[in-house]
């Protein structure tokens, strides 16, 4: 059986990008990362990409007189390797409806959704006093972190707990999560009913 085509898109360290680049070594894992887009350029994870020989791209709003054209512009990049779907690994953009409209996004985020959306999910969980966070694997729909929930797991927070400390205690859950979910929405056709997501 052919490897079901990616495209992952990062805005930094690219740690999560890396675990799907390693598990696609295997042939029974059946993903192939197909390309890697990045919000910036010269990001680690996009030299993470070209030292595997993943094609690059980069897509800066800052490079088109508008958000919605940016957004048109990304989805064309994206489009050119015909991914199956895109895996958001740490891109700290909110995708816009062409790209959303053209392409199903999965997103990993590190905290309990709906607890902490947004892009200080780690810090506003220790703000809060949680004494359990963790990471969301989850469609992308309109809204921020908002879409169906594929797959969750709880990560405890310890005395004298940093952002940085248990930011890197999630990710090592959250690589593994992702992972799995990824490899299983490649292998299986999976559904959305409402807002359940079923994977055989
Ligand atoms: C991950 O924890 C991911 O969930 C988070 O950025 C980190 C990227 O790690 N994304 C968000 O916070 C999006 N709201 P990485 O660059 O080491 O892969």
């Amino acid at each position: 059986m052919s490897s079901t085509p990616i495209v992952v898109l990062v805005s930094g360290t690219g740690s999560l990008l890396q675990a799907l680049i390693d598990a696609s070594a295997d042939p029974a894992y059946g993903v192939q990362v197909a390309a890697v887009g990045a919000d910036r350029p010269g990001t680690l994870g996009q030299a993470r990409a070209e030292a595997a020989g993943i094609p690059t791209f980069v897509c800066r709003v800052a490079d088109f007189p508008s958000r919605a054209e940016w957004d048109v512009a990304l989805a064309d990049m994206i489009a050119a390797y015909s991914p199956a779907f895109v895996v958001s690994a740490g891109f700290m953009k909110l995708l816009g409806p062409a790209t959303l409209a053209r392409h199903t996004v999965v997103n990993t985020h590190p905290a309990l959704l709906p607890a902490f959306p947004g892009a200080h999910a780690v810090r506003d969980a220790l703000a809060y006093g949680v004494t359990v966070t963790g990471t969301t694997c989850h469609l992308v729909d309109a809204g921020i972190d908002t879409g169906p929930i594929i797959e969750q797991h709880a990560v405890a927070i310890e005395p004298g707990d940093t952002e940085d400390s248990l930011h890197e205690r999630i990710k090592v859950v959250e690589r593994a999560m992702l992972v799995d979910v990824v490899g299983r929405l490649a292998r299986h056709r999976f559904t959305v009913t409402g807002r359940k997501v079923t994977i055989p």
